[in-house]
């Protein structure tokens, strides 16, 4: 290839990746797989590092791995980037229609848009000839800080528009506005891995976002699950939509993800428009603390003026509150299925968006010292979509001098035994297996649907069966008789010998769910998957050192330690001794990495809706996991198959929108059969 046949590959690689990038994080409907993108971008690579001069800042390489700065500059936005006025009645809306409407009669006949409003921070971004060159926050309205180089990170964010080559050609300068953010779930993800790594969680998606988009570092900015709605346009050289309506369709057009609108003609419509929203607000991807209403002519919207920060031709009406204040009357603490201790608040009871709170998590011990959380203060509660309640903090005006600050346990609550902390980890432990806390949590996970899979021992058998004494540990179960089933409340002979036919059949549960059932930390049923590929039973595991187990995929060091550190525990050795003895003990064949490699479903991850003759939803799970695949309880762009059979539910709607191929239960026998 010449030199300028290869700048147009270039230019062109840039161009599609640029486009796929965008089908993916803005359109969630990717049409190459991740394999073809990452050549792709592999090419660009290649082509980028022999050629470095051809490297342009709207190339897909350029979102991550700009240096950490020194200090953020400051930036002037191109004019005031305003604020809005709060309504929280249908009457503050009636009355801002009405002051508005008596300043121009036209903004009767007008027309609203209503859109979410996004629980986030307002980014202002600049594009010159196409190129993304400047992302700023908003700061006092007038000056804000550069954030370029983490906005790049954001993958939702056009580095260069208009996306499609069919879409309009934007105007030389433009400035748009919009709101960065993390979507729920990919907030519960990131807590979710943080937890099972032993680091401290975050609060709330809100805060999350904005702690991440001021790091000085991008590449710490690039780790977190940003993304962008853009809804404004702040400024522009050439002509642009003179309404609201048309503006977020433009916006589209150009490439920039937009928030789901609603045009209303009246303001009875805008209205229904908001009870609509606000009823949707807890299946919205993200959180929102209100409707945005919009008078959609937005020339005759700007003419109305502005009252300090507030443009008049717009109003925010917000949703119930969901922040609401009380006492805190005590910490109580919980001990979890691996022994973590948390202090929870035992509050007054108080009402929080239609629901009675009496009780919220505080996270961690640390949170209770830095907040200078102390027992009778009077604090912030809040409790959003379907988040647990957590406590904000102290209203420390609100102080009588009577209040009491809190000393975590130094002993377990239930056990007695001295509580042990990790260093470098925000939780404790108790380490002792047989606490009957843990006890209780650890033998209902044993016994759960993802592990032994012991149908009829739930929890209330489980509490009966640890209050009793019966069992000290969670292998003691494979000793229980008939017998002292019967002296245990609400058993008569054919719920005991029921339990006891169900425990028997659990012993020929495959590797992967007894690793799974043992309760280690941070190994849960993906990594027990992994882990039975590479031992051949629980003798093997239990000798791995942590280099080994850090060689595996998805071991890293805390979990690696964890597993080493369960082995070496005196309890631990007496349960796995007591598993051999009762013939609890599976032994497979390992899979050499030449076999992995091979494994028909390596690398693909399965969806399963509906019921398919002849199998239950476990024993697929555990086809497809002996055979490399991967099983998720959701559609997502990384679904390789969806696997139907009758009755299916929502999920299929889901894969057709997204485009996953859908399977049946052959086509999974052809797949493992190739
Ligand atoms: S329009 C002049 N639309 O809410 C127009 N704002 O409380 C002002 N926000 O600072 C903004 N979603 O950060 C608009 N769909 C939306 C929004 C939205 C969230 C934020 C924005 C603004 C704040 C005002």
């Amino acid at each position: 290839m010449t030199d300028q046949e290869l700048h147009t590959r270039l230019d062109q690689i840039k161009q599609e990746i640029n486009y796929h990038n965008y089908r993916y994080h803005v359109l969630d409907s990717p049409v190459i797989s991740d394999y073809e993108y990452d050549k792709l971008v592999k090419e660009l690579k290649d082509i980028e590092s022999a050629h470095p001069d051809w490297v342009t800042p709207d190339s897909p390489t350029q979102r991550a791995g700009a240096a950490p700065l020194d200090k953020f500059v400051k930036v002037r936005h191109p004019g005031p980037i305003l604020s809005l006025a709060n309504a929280f009645t249908g009457g503050d809306v009636f009355a801002w229609f009405e002051r508005v409407s008596r300043l121009d009669e036209r903004v009767r006949s007008t027309g609203f848009v209503v859109e979410p409003k996004i629980d986030g921070l307002t980014v202002v971004l600049h594009y010159h000839d196409g190129i993304f060159v400047q992302g700023a926050t908003r700061g006092d309205g007038v000056i804000g800080e550069d954030i370029t180089a983490n906005l790049k990170t954001v993958r939702a964010l056009p580095l260069k528009i208009p996306i499609e080559s069919k879409g309009p050609k934007p105007p030389a300068e433009i400035v748009v506005r919009g709101e960065a953010f993390i979507n729920i779930r990919d907030f519960e993800k990131l807590n979710q891995r943080l937890e099972e790594a032993g680091e401290s969680t975050y609060q709330n998606p809100r805060n999350t976002a904005a702690g991440s988009l001021r790091q000085l570092d991008p590449g710490l900015t690039a780790t977190r699950p940003l993304t962008i709605l853009v809804y404004a346009i702040v400024s522009a050289s050439g002509n642009t939509p003179a309404t609201q309506k048309e503006r977020l369709q433009y916006l589209h057009s150009l490439g920039f993800p937009v928030p789901e609108a609603h045009f209303c003609k009246t303001i009875d419509e805008t209205i229904n428009a908001y009870n609509q929203i606000s009823e949707k607000r807890d299946q919205l991807a993200y959180e929102a603390d209100g409707a945005v209403i919009k008078i959609n002519d937005l020339t005759l919207a700007e003419g109305l003026g502005v009252v300090g920060k507030d443009p008049r031709g717009a109003i925010a009406y917000k949703f119930q509150a969901r922040e609401v204040t009380t006492g805190l009357l005590d910490i109580g603490v919980n001990v979890g299925r691996t022994g973590v201790i948390t202090p929870y608040a035992i509050l007054e009871a108080v009402e929080v968006g239609g629901v009675v709170v009496r009780q919220a998590t505080l996270h961690n011990f640390d949170y209770i010292r830095d907040k200078d959380i102390r027992i009778g203060d009077r604090v912030a509660l809040i409790r959003a979509g379907d988040v647990i309640p957590y406590v904000i903090g102290p209203i420390v005006d609100l102080r009588t001098g009577q209040e009491q600050t809190y000393e975590p346990p130094t002993n377990c609550p239930t056990c007695g035994q001295t509580v042990e902390h990790f260093a470098g980890e925000v939780a404790w432990f108790c380490v002792n297996t047989s606490c009957p806390a843990q006890l209780i949590r650890n033998l209902e996970h044993f016994a759960s649907r993802g592990a032994m899979d012991i149908v009829g021992l739930g929890i209330k058998i489980v509490e009966q069966l640890v209050a009793a004494n019966l069992v000290k540990d969670v292998a003691d179960i494979y000793s229980l008789s008939e017998k002292q089933l019967l002296t245990l409340e609400g058993f008569a002979s054919k719920k005991a010998e029921n339990l006891l036919s169900s425990i028997e059949a659990s012993k020929n549960r495959p590797l992967s769910r007894l690793i799974n059932a043992l309760g280690i930390r941070g190994v849960g049923e993906v990594m027990a998957v992994e882990l039975a590929h590479h031992f051949e039973d629980l003798d093997q595991l239990s000798c791995a050192t942590i280099t080994d187990l850090e060689k595996i995929q998805g071991v890293g060091p805390n979990i690696a330690v964890a597993i080493v550190d369960w082995f070496k525990r005196e309890p631990n050795t007496r349960v796995l001794e007591k598993l051999r003895q009762a013939d609890v003990w599976p032994i497979e064949k390992p899979v050499s990495p030449q076999t992995s490699d091979k494994m028909r479903l390596s690398e693909l991850t399965f969806v399963i809706t509906g019921t398919l003759p002849g199998v239950t939803r476990d024993e697929l799970k555990d086809i497809i996991q002996e055979n490399g695949g991967k099983v998720s309880d959701s559609i997502s762009n990384n679904t390789s198959y969806l696997l139907v059979g009758e009755q299916p539910g929502s999920k299929l709607d889901k894969a057709r929108k997204l485009g996953v191929p859908i399977i049946g239960l052959d086509d999974l026998k052809k797949l493992i059969a190739k």
